[in-house]
């Protein structure tokens, strides 16, 4: 009797412990991998239309972006005209004539889904007005319209910040409103990493913002933009450089789990500020972190190159991949300054769920330099991995080339082929899948094997990264 007791406690004892551990997911179960998708901020700022919306939705699908993964299409600040008499916002109708139902209606039909901005204040940061005070009846109308997706400013609060309490407080309203409507809709912070939201927000939102707003540039340093490190950081700014906000990331490394992401801002790839091989610092890295990735360019204007780059399947299933943690950067030095007196090299490391670890060398220096990590660096964490053989493979070496991307862009549309290496249909197969059927797009190309106690060398570009996944030779 006793001992029959006893094993039945001991089976509620291990069941409790086992949903314990199967906690990882999120909040409200959604966002259980980092948001794909597009928002008009970066390029268009207040000039919201319709138009822009929907035809930016049908081209995000006729350049495979869609199927890559990109899903949300998020509409920023400047859309409202002001609450009617019952207090319910009203959508501009010179730049939304048909209505915000309607738009949502037909971007749902293209297999996407549909993203709104407000904030958690009395005005939005382009003093259109806000939710605060409003948090139901906001969250009611966009359930009502069909909207999958907010993201959620911190301007104009009314004080109601400075400490860890007064914001969490604030974002929760927003997100006990988006709960209680009963529609699924992705809830995304953007507080700009004000308060430390990477220590609180897990539990009431899927993505929170960890510095202020990027501009379009690599490392030129902006007093506008005063932090350079995430920890003690009063006034977050604006301006920030794409150096700027991925140093932010070393220290908050760990405040990364499934579910909720630090979010390093929208992309500016393709909006001219930076050059090729900076945007491919910008878009590994971002991807590397288990950022959002949401596309901030006019894509119905976008280049061969940077759609190469927006593509890169190889990159997106790091993003991707069901590890969802962010990277470890072992070490930084300071090398030869440049006009802005910036100059430095990285050394950054991520450990994914099938065991491959992904390297990331930055050379944010001057010249090319040839760079290099020993086995036993990469896994200062891991004594057994430091005793095994590694296969390096360049997630950069299958680069959609410039015909292709052309091609794309001009009208091709035959579909992905399931042995491109240059491409990856994640509508088909998901990035883990593919991974695991070791699908040839998302591996990059081999480039040298690492033995136990060696080094790996590799002559990285002046503002360049060289970005390698590393499997256990067999
Ligand atoms: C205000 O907007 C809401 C939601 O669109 C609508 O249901 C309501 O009838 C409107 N009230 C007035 C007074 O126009
Ligand atoms: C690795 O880089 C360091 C610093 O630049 C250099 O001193 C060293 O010779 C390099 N080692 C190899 C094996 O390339
Ligand atoms: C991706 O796969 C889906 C599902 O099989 C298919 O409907 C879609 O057309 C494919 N997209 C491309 C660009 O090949």
């Amino acid at each position: 009797m006793i001992r029959s007791t006893l094993k039945m406690l001991l089976g509620v004892a291990l069941l409790l412990f086992s949903s314990m551990l199967a906690e990882a997911g999120s909040y409200n179960g959604l966002n259980l991998l980092p948001q794909m998708g597009w928002n008009n901020w970066n390029a268009f700022h207040c000039d919201v239309s319709d138009n822009l919306l929907y035809e930016t939705a049908q081209q995000i699908v006729k350049l495979g972006l869609r199927d890559a993964g990109y899903k949300y299409v998020v509409l920023d600040d400047c859309w409202s005209s002001g609450r009617n008499d019952s207090g319910y916002l009203v959508e501009d109708a010179k730049k939304f004539p048909r209505g915000m139902p309607a738009l949502i209606s037909d971007i749902h039909a293209l297999g996407l889904k549909f993203g709104i901005y407000s904030s958690a204040g009395v005005m939005t940061c382009a003093q259109y007005k806000g939710s605060l005070g409003y948090e139901q009846k906001d969250a009611d109308l966009w359930a009502s319209w069909g909207v999958d997706y907010l993201k959620y400013d911190n301007c104009y609060n009314e004080g109601q910040s400075g400490t860890p309490k007064l914001s969490f407080d604030r974002y929760k309203v927003m997100s006990q409103a988006l709960a209680t409507t009963g529609r699924k809709i992705v809830y995304a912070l953007c507080n700009w990493g004000n308060d430390d939201p990477y220590d609180w927000a897990q539990t009431l939102s899927n993505s929170g913002r960890m510095s202020g707003d990027i501009i379009d540039t690599f490392n030129r340093p902006d007093a506008r933009c005063p932090c350079t490190e995430s920890v003690g950081c009063v006034w977050p700014g604006f301006h920030c450089s794409v150096m700027n906000i991925l140093n932010k990331m070393a220290a908050i490394q760990p405040r990364t789990i499934q579910g909720y992401y630090n979010d390093m801002d929208m992309l500016e790839v393709g909006n001219g500020g930076q050059t090729d091989s900076e945007y491919v610092v910008h878009f590994s890295m971002w991807a590397m972190h288990a950022s959002p990735l949401l596309i901030g360019t006019d894509i119905r204007k976008l280049s061969p190159a940077n759609l190469a780059i927006y593509s890169n399947p190889a990159i997106l299933a790091v993003n991707q991949d069901t590890s969802t943690s962010a990277a470890h950067r072992h070490w930084l030095y300071r090398v030869e300054p440049d006009q802005y007196g910036e100059g430095e090299i990285s050394m950054w490391t991520r450990e994914l769920s099938n065991g491959d670890t992904i390297l990331a060398l930055i050379n944010a220096g001057m010249h090319s330099l040839s760079m290099n990590s020993t086995l036993d660096e990469i896994f200062f964490d891991g004594p057994s991995q430091r005793k095994q053989t590694w296969d390096v493979y360049d997630l950069w070496a299958n680069r959609m080339s410039e015909d292709e991307a052309s091609g794309i862009i001009n009208g091709d549309d035959s579909p992905i082929s399931p042995t491109s290496s240059t491409r990856f249909n994640a509508s088909a197969m998901s990035y883990d899948e593919g991974i695991k059927n070791g699908h040839p797009a998302l591996t990059g190309g081999k480039v040298a094997s690492i033995e136990p106690g060696g080094t790996f060398a590799k002559e990285i570009p002046s503002h360049g990264v060289g970005i390698f996944r590393l499997k256990a030779a067999k």
